[in-house]
């Protein structure tokens, strides 16, 4: 027993969703076309959830957040999935899956079959267990990942005012919720491994300014160190958290936001893999010509990095690669290799910084670091090959993003330095 579709979209993550509105404006059938999701609800903006979802006053609640809102793009309600006559398969895992024979078993026993696959199945959240530490399973210990992560650390935060929160991890889900928890009147700690917050990106000149306005809001750091042990109340619950060093320090509720495992397990030893992910052409398929891969759990070519593969944990990736999938499935012809702009951002109390490109080679900071008006290039063999930049305006973003695209020749690093934005602005 079991359903055929034309197309079936593994996962129902963001990248499902720009897949789908790309399928249904390229001219879809009705009934062609199916997405299968663990998830109980259609695909949102996952990057909500760290931000407008935790905010203490009118914070965003489903529907108002379904793709593809998040690119300024046509909301897909559950009614909108109806009225196109693409099928939503929710609240089921697809448990294993046969690429020679082109179908999907689900936990519960039904077997789905496709001519041509798209896995978007996205990354789950690492555990502190996988790194040797016990408990993280109790009550007041929250990752967040999906919507019912998400419920979860709101009821804990909302049960938690006025108390004490252990961050654990200084990337990204570390430092948006922080802000949000102090933003909720909780006394947030941030512990972290390294020297300074969000290490992949930030050089620590750049961690500096964000480490500074966070204290100013009361947040605290313990850096260059890691928990090894909670200490429980007798009710199971995590009461204390104890360091490396053996800092103890109290506790009514930990979030962890320790790096992320891309879902490929279901295609090992199917698929080539790479970087963690599924390896795919600049088409976005994979060694198996039937199955495109997108989304967090892809690993392409990035052009503008000289064809390296790369595989990128962030939204607007997500994003292009759904829809470029979708445009090398229904108009082969016309549809060549992706060139992506890589692109990241994150928005924090009242900050907000972009970043294009790669930090790779010399870094150049310049503008006013106590005003918050300051950005950086990274440059390599004298072309612009990354930007960053604290609080611009739309024309300043797509002013870097246009330097880093076209890699602006700097002939002088002095003159990059005290032309700062300028220097983009006229590029
Ligand atoms: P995504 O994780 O969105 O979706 C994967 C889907 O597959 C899920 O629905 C999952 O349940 C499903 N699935 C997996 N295995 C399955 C199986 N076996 N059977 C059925 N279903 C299965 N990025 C950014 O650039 N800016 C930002 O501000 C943020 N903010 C942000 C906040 C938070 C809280 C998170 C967790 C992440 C971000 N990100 C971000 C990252 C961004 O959200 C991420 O890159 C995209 O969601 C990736 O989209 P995908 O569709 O690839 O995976
Ligand atoms: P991350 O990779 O950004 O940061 C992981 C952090 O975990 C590291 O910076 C390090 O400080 C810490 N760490 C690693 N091992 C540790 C250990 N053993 N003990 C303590 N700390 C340890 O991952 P994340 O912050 O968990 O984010 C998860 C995913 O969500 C990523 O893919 C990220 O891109 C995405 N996300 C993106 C945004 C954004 O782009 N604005 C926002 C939220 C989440």
């Amino acid at each position: 027993m079991g359903r055929a579709f034309v197309y079936v979209i593994l996962g129902g993550g963001v990248a499902a969703g720009y897949a789908a509105v790309e399928f249904a404006r390229r001219g879809v059938a009705h009934g062609e076309l199916c997405i299968i999701s663990e998830e109980t609800v259609a695909p949102y903006e996952r990057p909500a959830l760290s931000k407008g979802y935790l905010l203490p006053e009118a914070p965003a609640r489903l529907p108002s957040f379904h793709t593809c809102v998040g690119a300024n793009d046509e909301r897909l309600t559950p009614k909108w999935y109806k009225e196109h006559g693409i099928e939503l398969v929710l609240g089921t895992r697809v448990k294993s899956a046969d690429v020679r024979r082109k179908t999907l078993i689900t936990a519960t026993g039904e077997t789905i079959s496709y001519k041509i696959l798209i896995i978007a199945t996205g990354a789950r959240a690492l555990k502190l267990e996988e790194f040797g530490v016990r408990g993280s399973d109790a009550e007041n210990v929250c990752y967040l990942r999906n919507l019912a992560d998400a419920n979860r650390l709101v009821a804990v935060m909302q049960a938690c005012t006025g108390g004490n929160a252990v961050v654990i991890g200084g990337g990204y889900i570390g430092m948006e919720c922080a802000a949000a928890l102090a933003t909720n009147r909780i006394k947030v700690t941030m512990i972290f491994p390294e020297a300074h917050c969000m290490a992949r990106m930030f050089t620590p000149k750049i961690a500096e300014f964000y480490e500074n306005y966070y204290k100013s809001k009361g947040v605290k750091f313990i850096k260059g160190n890691v928990l090894t042990s909670f200490e429980n109340d007798s009710e199971g619950k995590v009461k204390a958290v104890i360091l490396k060093d053996g800092t103890h320090l109290l506790a009514d509720m930990v979030v962890v936001g320790i790096g992320i495992r891309p879902n490929t397990g279901l295609f090992e030893g199917q698929l080539h893999l790479e970087k963690g992910g599924i390896k795919v052409n600049g088409r976005m398929q994979t060694s198996n010509t039937s199955v495109y891969a997108v989304g967090d759990v892809a690993a392409f070519p990035v052009k503008l990095f000289g064809n390296e593969v790369r595989r990128l944990e962030h939204v607007d990736s997500a994003r292009k690669t759904a829809r470029h999938a979708v445009a090398a499935i229904m108009t082969p012809k016309t549809t060549g290799d992706l060139d992506y702009l890589p692109f990241f951002y994150s928005r924090v109390f009242t900050l907000s910084w972009q970043f294009y490109g790669d930090n790779v080679g010399n870094v150049i900071h310049y503008g006013d670091f106590n005003s918050g008006r300051f950005g950086a290039y990274w440059t390599y063999k004298g072309v612009i090959v990354g930007a960053f930049l604290e609080g611009g305006s739309r024309e300043d973003y797509e002013a870097i993003a246009k330097a880093v695209r076209f890699k602006a020749a700097v002939k002088d690093t002095h003159e990059l330095e005290s032309a700062g934005l300028e220097f983009a602005l006229r590029a």
